[in-house]
């Protein structure tokens, strides 16, 4: 992230409107006040002590420049401690049946439970925490899910003993800045893609979350380091500052793939029935994203969970599913085309921007040719098998059904990766990079109206 961008993104944390609003709105059945005198940057006194932070402050509050982040100056009745968190990953296994049987299995209770009772939550932390509960409870459930798994991840790492409630802190506090996006941004984009604003907005949560951290004193580096790293890819296309393998520190790769994983589980299989095993299919597609030991201990402990991969899949029939999949290859195959001439279109320009666009489209393409899903021999054998269903396990049908959709969200990833840069830099449609926009903006303007037509 460029250094105006941190000013902007520091800016917004500390005058966040998004966070004052979901104060005002826990206030109402939760006591939050004003713990000390709130002034902003002109000295004018804006709150009293012990005023509470009800819609009325928050208005009063967000027409002023503070001169500290609010969190500062307020204190919440009851809030989340080490032992409390606990408590609550153990009501989320309640609603996930199979990552409860998984803990069972893996015979890591008691461990996980030293493990987070290890270390104190600082007060800033505690508080960011109860909002998140309250307020945005799936972003508490993925988590703490989360932590778990990083935790996990870890220890099959071989990390020492000391680094693991290290581990699990980093994981716990990894999503706090999410507490400062817009809350209309977190509902996602109303039609298609994010636009590049939003897609700033989403990406900042990382460095927010590093920023209430640093507020806290005595915490290592490494930690630190962990929270804002955990959507960077070792390939140099993650968020928020497109770092690549070599700056990456191990930490902040486990927390990526754990926090990929328990995305998936929570997020994309809602409602689907596929559990926390079937995340192992899309990991497969995910060589260029994690480093190899990361990538393979966690296939390691999904393999060691003793749950099965399952059959479901979104599709009314094994027909209808096949004929999605035989759609898919043939969008994946669109994908590889779009990928080829992006990089043929780059291949004479020299500027540092086009080298590293060129460098993601080639890894992308290189992923997609190791999958073997984006070449015409898919499609060929999809079509035979769309007159012989029954032919191909079922299991192998919906985990191809699987690394598609994942194949086709990193090419969004690269595509909104690369808009981002477009605007940054305001190169309009002429320039290569403008050419290579607008062929991805149409390859996903028809995929998406290809998708609501089934
Ligand atoms: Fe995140």
């Amino acid at each position: 992230m460029h250094s105006k961008e941190v000013r902007e993104v520091r800016l917004s944390w500390t005058g966040s409107n998004a966070y004052a609003q979901h104060l005002a709105a826990i206030n109402e059945q939760r006591l939050i006040r004003a713990a000390s005198d709130i002034y902003d940057t002109d000295g004018n006194l804006i709150i009293t002590k012990g005023t509470p932070i009800d819609y009325e402050a928050v208005r009063r509050l967000i027409r002023h420049k503070l001169t500290r982040p609010l969190d500062a100056d307020i204190e919440i009745d009851s809030v989340l401690g080490a032992s409390s968190l606990f408590r609550r990953f153990h009501d989320v296994l309640r609603r996930f049946s199979d990552v409860k049987q998984a803990h069972e299995n893996l015979r890591f209770v008691s461990e996980f439970e030293k493990i987070a009772n290890r270390m104190q939550l600082p007060m800033l932390v505690s508080q960011k925490l109860t909002v998140m509960a309250i307020r945005q409870p799936i972003t508490m459930d993925q988590t703490l899910l989360g932590a778990w798994f990083a935790v996990l991840v870890g220890r099959e790492l071989g990390l020492e003993e000391k680094e693991l409630p290290i581990l699990y802190f980093a994981a716990v506090c990894r999503d706090m800045g999410m507490l400062h996006v817009d809350a209309k941004v977190l509902e996602g984009p109303q039609k298609g893609l994010f636009n590049p604003e939003e897609w700033k907005a989403l990406q900042s949560h990382a460095v927010v979350s590093r920023m209430i951290l640093e507020e806290c004193e005595g915490l290592p580096e490494r930690l630190l380091d962990a929270v804002s790293q955990h959507h960077e890819n070792i390939d140099g296309t993650g968020y928020p500052s497109n770092l690549k393998d070599a700056d990456l520190g191990e930490l902040g790769q486990i927390l990526s793939i754990a926090d990929t994983i328990v995305a998936l589980r929570v997020r994309k299989f809602r409602g689907s029935g596929r559990n926390l095993r079937d995340t192992q299919a899309a990991l497969q597609v995910e060589v260029d994203t994690y480093r190899e030991p990361v990538l393979s201990a966690a296939s390691k402990v999904l393999s060691s969970t003793g749950l099965r991969r399952t059959t479901f899949h979104g599709y009314s029939n094994r027909q209808a599913l096949v004929r999605g999949l035989y759609e898919g290859a043939q969008s994946l195959l669109e994908c590889a085309e779009v990928l080829r001439s992006s990089i043929g279109i780059l291949e004479n320009e020299t500027s540092k921007r086009s080298v590293t666009i060129q460098a993601y489209a080639k890894r992308l393409n290189h992923t997609l040719a190791r999958s073997g899903l984006g070449d015409g021999a898919v499609v060929a054998w999809l079509e035979e098998v769309i007159h012989h269903p029954n032919d191909v396990a079922l299991v192998d049908l919906t985990e191809i059904d699987l690394q598609q959709r994942e194949l086709l969200w990193q090419f969004k990833r690269l595509y909104l990766n690369i808009q981002g840069t477009a605007e940054r830099e305001s190169l309009g449609p002429s320039t290569a990079i403008g050419q290579i926009l607008v062929s991805m903006q149409n390859f996903l303007t028809e995929l998406q109206r290809k998708q609501e037509d089934c």
